[in-house]
């Protein structure tokens, strides 16, 4: 069976941990939306609150960072009618069908992932079962649902190689085809966004300057004054992107604004070509303005009515329950879990 036999379907998620930035917007949420509107995919969003506590959260702050997650994605433009919108921990299927995905990784793929060495880092014998774990959980996330497209940013690639090389072996250990593999959706102009401070790390919430990225919270004069105080290099604006491979710090920016204003970097770069960091920063820094601060206060407007979102993420639950019990049933049936009829 091939990946045409199932519907074609996508499911992405995102940790409630708190301080989105920039780099969740172009890298994530945006693309989200985008696959939402090309109109020929079931879109499944998750939050994904299971995946978030196993690092330390306070539960008061866990809570309203789901909520604050949820209206980030509607204020970003997603339709909780037409995607399905929901919290993780809500959809009990998501744990079940990771303990079986524990059975069928193996130790040796979860030590090798760079997110678990990264965030382990050499305190490991103290970290939690679950961040090791946590991979398998994700390939659950994503294979309830068959989902047969994932839209992540660049550093989630190698935990959607550990879902294929799950559904494989699920598949070959049982002699089953039940499994899609899923394709990866790593694309646009930005599925990097990287620091504002110096162009070969990640922008990250966890970086310790605040001036290393935008955060979706900051107000019109924070964002102008980032870009304002951006790294860049001494050199102008180039002809061509492809000038810009040895210029991390410029071509970030570069990206930041193509994918901003929804245009290719060769079309930014034809346009610009020349210009002075001084001219082009102030472009940078009113179109930031112009398309993150409906999104902000669009997000506060959300976040005054919380029964409203919790009604909306139990809707979505229970819309992500129907798509999920039947595939969680029908793996039990295959591995020879005995159920009542
Ligand atoms: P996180 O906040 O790390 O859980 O990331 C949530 C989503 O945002 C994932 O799909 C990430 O790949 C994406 N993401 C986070 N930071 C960036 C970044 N700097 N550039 C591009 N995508 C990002
Ligand atoms: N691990 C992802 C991140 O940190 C979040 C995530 C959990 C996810 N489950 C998923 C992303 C399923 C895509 C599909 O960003």
């Amino acid at each position: 069976m091939t990946n045409a036999a199932f519907t074609p379907r996508v499911f992405s998620g995102i940790q409630p941990s708190g301080g989105l930035t920039l780099g969740n917007y172009l890298g994530a949420l945006k693309r989200f939306v985008d696959m939402q509107e090309v109109g020929k995919y079931e879109c499944v969003y998750c939050l994904v609150d299971l995946h978030a506590i196993t690092v330390w959260q306070d539960p008061a702050d866990l809570r309203a960072n789901t909520r604050e997650l949820a209206a980030f994605f509607i204020a970003s433009g997603i339709d909780p009618e037409r995607s399905i919108l929901f919290n993780q921990s809500q959809v009990p299927a998501h744990s079940q069908l990771a303990w079986i995905f524990n059975t069928v990784a193996r130790m040796g793929w979860m030590g090798r992932m760079t997110q678990w060495k990264d965030k382990a880092g050499k305190n490991s014998e103290n970290a939690s079962l679950g961040l090791f774990a946590y991979p398998a959980l994700m390939a659950a996330d994503i294979l309830l649902y068959h989902a047969t497209h994932v839209p992540v940013g660049d550093d989630q690639k190698q935990h959607l190689e550990l879902t294929r090389d799950v559904a494989a072996k699920f598949n070959h250990d049982y002699g089953v085809d039940f499994f899609p593999i899923t394709e990866p959706v790593i694309e646009g102009p930005a599925t990097r966004v990287m620091s504002l401070r110096d162009g070969t790390k990640k922008m990250s919430k966890s970086d310790p300057s605040d001036m290393s990225r935008i955060n979706m919270s900051d107000d019109a004069d924070t964002i102008a004054q980032k870009f304002r105080k951006a790294r860049t290099d001494p050199e102008p604006l180039p002809g061509t992107y492809e000038e810009l491979k040895d210029r991390p710090s410029a071509r970030n920016l570069v990206d930041i604004f193509a994918a901003l204003s929804e245009r290719s970097h060769a079309d930014v770069v034809a346009e610009v070509e020349g210009m002075q960091w001084g001219t082009f920063k102030p472009l940078l820094a009113d179109l930031a303005v112009e398309k993150l601060s409906p999104i902000s206060s669009e997000m506060t407007r959300l976040m005054a009515d919380t029964g409203e979102i919790d009604r909306i993420l139990g809707k979505g639950a229970e819309r992500a329950s129907e798509i999920a019990e039947p595939i969680l049933k029908k793996t039990y049936e295959i591995v020879g879990l005995v159920q009542s009829s």
